[in-house]
């Protein structure tokens, strides 16, 4: 307990002399009203006490509590800060001593203010435990997982096979150039096959990329014999549009490059795979056909995994239902690239992955893969 004034304002044995003749001198300098009897020590002893009943009656939070400190603490505006500023008003003889009681209250409080804080926070800290206690006896709630849209579990199962075939994975890309897209393979400005990949040019020398086969290109540029590649994610694209054909698309390309390839190891290469995609019963036949890029080029059918072979809707009665392009690279497109096609020949195949996807799960319109239709995509979960 500080040491606290006996003396009165006002009287002859006041503290403040000078004080006691004015009424408006009467008033605290800031604000305070000094009641000209009131003793200091009783002042500083409602402080104390106002103090308590605060801490006791409205301090229900830490921001309460902060709030109530600054009514006292506050050095502008608080109750005691206040006091501090009437020191200057004091008789010099009796500075010191109302300095150390005012000091002795500032402490007193400040020692209250911080076991309050400590209060408030736990006890906060108790109603956060208590608002998000989690009850471990309830039933776990459903988390609802997607899945792969069927293009990507088409591609997912294609390079997993090619991959245990020892096929390295390359990337395709969405743009190229007209020497990447159709020139190095073969298709030089006047060729007709550009007509039947009719694009979407983004100036006279860039395109969207019409095929995968471009990566044949970037592959053989950048690697030397043997090669053993299949490019994804395929995207491409081409001004067509219908039930069958949709204006982007993608196709997964595979190269091989080594000694002595043959139309051999295509067949029996493809055979494995449509045998994985497809079904173990699932056959293949090469037809003749043409690309620039392959010489001798073909047409891979696998027998009809609807109707094994007899003929029906899907297979439009032929037995037969056609997959992808393929053939032996064209000497000329290794050439292109700095590969000595007297050494080594090479395989091509480009293999559409929509249509593999719409073949595998029955879907009739290449549009549905692309609507985002959940109710339709949700179906096809073959992962
Ligand atoms: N690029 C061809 C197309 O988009 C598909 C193709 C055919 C790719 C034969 C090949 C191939 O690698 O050898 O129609």
């Amino acid at each position: 307990m500080g040491l606290f004034f006996s003396v009165k304002y006002g009287n002859e044995n006041s503290i403040f002399p000078g004080r006691a003749a004015g009424s408006q001198r009467r008033q605290g300098i800031c604000g305070i009203l000094m009641q000209e009897d009131m003793e200091m020590s009783d002042r500083l002893a409602n402080i104390r006490q106002e103090i308590l009943d605060g801490i006791k009656e409205r301090a229900n939070s830490r921001a309460e509590a902060f709030e109530l400190r600054k009514q006292f603490l506050d050095s502008k505006t608080g109750k005691i800060g206040q006091l501090m500023k009437e020191m200057k008003s004091i008789a010099p003889e009796e500075r010191a001593g109302f300095g150390k009681s005012v000091n002795e209250l500032k402490e007193w409080a400040q020692q209250r203010f911080m076991e309050l804080d400590e209060k408030m926070k736990e006890r906060e800290l108790q109603r956060r435990y208590e608002s998000e206690r989690i009850d471990v006896t309830m039933p776990a709630r459903n988390v609802e997982t997607g899945n792969l849209h069927p293009v990507t579990q088409i591609r997912n199962q294609l390079m997993d096979i090619f991959v245990g075939m020892g096929f390295e994975v390359a990337q395709t890309r969405e743009i190229e150039n007209d020497y990447y897209n159709f020139e190095a393979l073969n298709i030089p400005k006047d060729h007709p096959a550009r007509d039947m990949q009719d694009t979407f040019y983004l100036s006279p020398e860039f395109l969207l990329a019409t095929q995968t086969s471009a990566a044949q290109i970037h592959t053989m540029e950048k690697k030397k014999p043997p090669i053993k590649i299949v490019a994804a994610p395929g995207k491409v694209f081409r001004s067509d549009d219908d039930a069958t054909h949709s204006p982007m698309f993608h196709q997964m390309e595979g190269l091989v490059v080594d000694r002595k390839i043959t139309l051999c190891d295509l067949k029996g290469m493809l055979e494995l795979f449509v045998k994985k995609i497809f079904g173990e019963d699932t056959t293949t036949r090469l037809r003749p056909s043409y690309f620039p890029f392959t010489e001798p080029s073909v047409e891979v059918d696998v027998s009809c995994f609807s109707c094994g072979g007899k003929g029906c809707k899907l297979c439009k009665g032929t037995g037969w239902i056609e997959l992808l392009g393929a053939g032996i690279v064209n000497k000329k497109v290794p050439e292109n690239c700095g590969i000595d096609s007297e050494q080594y020949s090479g395989l091509a195949f480009g293999i559409g992955l929509d249509r593999t996807a719409m073949l595998k799960y029955g879907i009739n319109n290449v549009k549905l893969l692309f609507e985002s239709d959940l109710r339709v995509l949700r179906q096809i979960d073959d992962n």
